[in-house]
């Protein structure tokens, strides 16, 4: 069945505010479902988790399902999924964790075509243990990162390689099985930024050889909230700072405090309505896949369209290489103007493209655009063509002095 992006649309109360949305890759609108299964999470009984009455039953139930859903959507293991605030969050936990392993001299890889989530929390736990940084740079006019610029810094000092699976800035989409493989033949685990990724297409992180991945639900749909998944096995190696009476178990090892139960049936909802894209029968792991993958086409369709109207304004200068495989996210300015006013009067006009470094700023900074960055267009699930049309007119307008 073909992607029905008109039914996906009545699903989403946002949209009947008018404006065209491409300010997803920030964080993407919410259907109905969400917000609805948010809402029931928080106004049923419910306790802290346990087995004695049936309020605690539901959180419990509620936690084990989003943990079983995250696991569906990213090919994982229920219990290695750890929820967090955010996947900066997470990622500082991990980051202090791994370091207690490190030792003065080992080395860490870290690229500049990540968000600083994926960077500076490793830089940080680096110098406090005096550990090498090595830099990965992609190649600023294609937005490419070889291979070999992240496993040329291989080395058997090596203990970390944090890599994103996709750019929030250029949707560059790196090589990430043949970087973790070449990892861990180096005896290095890989932490991989999926944030971006996981919005628009499918995951399977056995596939991708990654140790760690982390992605953050409000990306896809679903609430405020980040999650790492990892094989329970590597979870159990570590040993993160953590209360005395708090369960030593994994993977509540790594989740500090009451988990937001709400959310967490949020998530578990988000995940389901990403299943039900394209409406089918089976377990929810085959109907991710086959919905993601429909997912993938519907926005590489209107990705064609985006970058095919925008080539044909002369004054518009887009970053990244539009040939390459890549998520539905494009970078660009008017020449001329800076960003900042292109995201405002794009904004009068109903069209909300943000513009800045949306803290990929080491990526931004080897583009040349510095701390500024430019103006970012992403394509979401509820995207249609008539927004693409939206967004391409109005850069049109906007270049042609109108
Ligand atoms: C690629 C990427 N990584 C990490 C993050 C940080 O995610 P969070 O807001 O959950 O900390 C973002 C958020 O914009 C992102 O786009």
């Amino acid at each position: 069945m073909a992607y029905d992006v008109n039914g996906v649309r009545k699903q989403f109360p946002a949209l009947d505010e008018g404006a065209a949305h491409f300010d997803g890759p920030g964080g993407s609108q919410v259907p109905t479902v969400v917000g609805e299964a948010v809402a029931a999470a928080l106004t049923a009984a419910i306790a802290n988790r346990g087995s004695v009455t049936a309020a605690e039953r539901r959180a419990d139930g509620i936690v084990a399902a989003a943990r079983a859903a995250a696991a569906d959507l990213l090919g994982a293991e229920p219990g290695g999924v750890v929820f967090g605030r955010s996947m900066t969050q997470l990622t500082y936990d991990f980051s202090r964790a791994l370091a207690k392993q490190w030792a003065p001299g080992d080395e860490i890889v870290v690229t500049r075509l990540d968000h600083d989530a994926n960077i500076r929390p490793w830089v940080q736990a680096a110098r406090a243990r005096e550990v090498t940084v090595r830099w990965a740079d992609f190649d600023p006019v294609s937005g490419e990162l070889p291979v070999e610029a992240v496993t040329g810094l291989l080395s058997e000092r090596t203990r970390l390689v944090a890599v994103t699976a996709a750019s929030n800035l250029l949707g560059t989409r790196p090589a990430i099985p043949a970087i973790t493989a070449r990892a861990r033949a180096a005896g290095a685990l890989s932490y991989v930024d999926g944030v971006h990724l996981a919005a628009h297409g499918p995951v399977d992180m056995v596939a991708l050889g990654a140790d760690f991945f982390a992605c953050s639900p409000y990306k896809f749909l679903g609430p405020h909230l980040g999650l790492v998944a990892a094989p329970p096995a590597v979870l159990e190696t570590l040993r993160p700072d953590k209360l005395l009476p708090s369960t030593d178990a994994v993977p509540e090892r790594f989740e500090l405090g009451t988990l937001p139960y709400e959310l967490l049936a949020g998530t578990t909802a988000a995940i389901d309505f990403l299943a039900n894209l394209v409406p089918g029968d089976g377990p929810r792991r085959d109907r991710l896949l086959t919905s993601m993958r429909a997912l993938e086409a519907h926005e590489d369709a209107l990705l064609k369209q985006l970058d095919a109207g925008l080539a044909e304004i002369p004054a518009v200068t887009r970053y990244g290489s539009p040939t390459r495989h890549r998520t539905p996210t494009v970078l660009f300015s008017i020449n001329g103007m800076p960003s900042a006013a292109v995201y405002e009067q794009l904004g009068q006009r109903g069209v909300n493209a943000p513009a800045g470094s949306f803290y990929a700023i080491e990526c931004s900074r080897h583009l040349g655009l510095g701390d500024t960055g430019a103006v970012r267009a992403g394509i979401a699930p509820y995207t249609n063509a008539a927004d693409v049309d939206r967004l391409v007119t109005a850069v049109r307008e906007l270049a042609a002095g109108r």
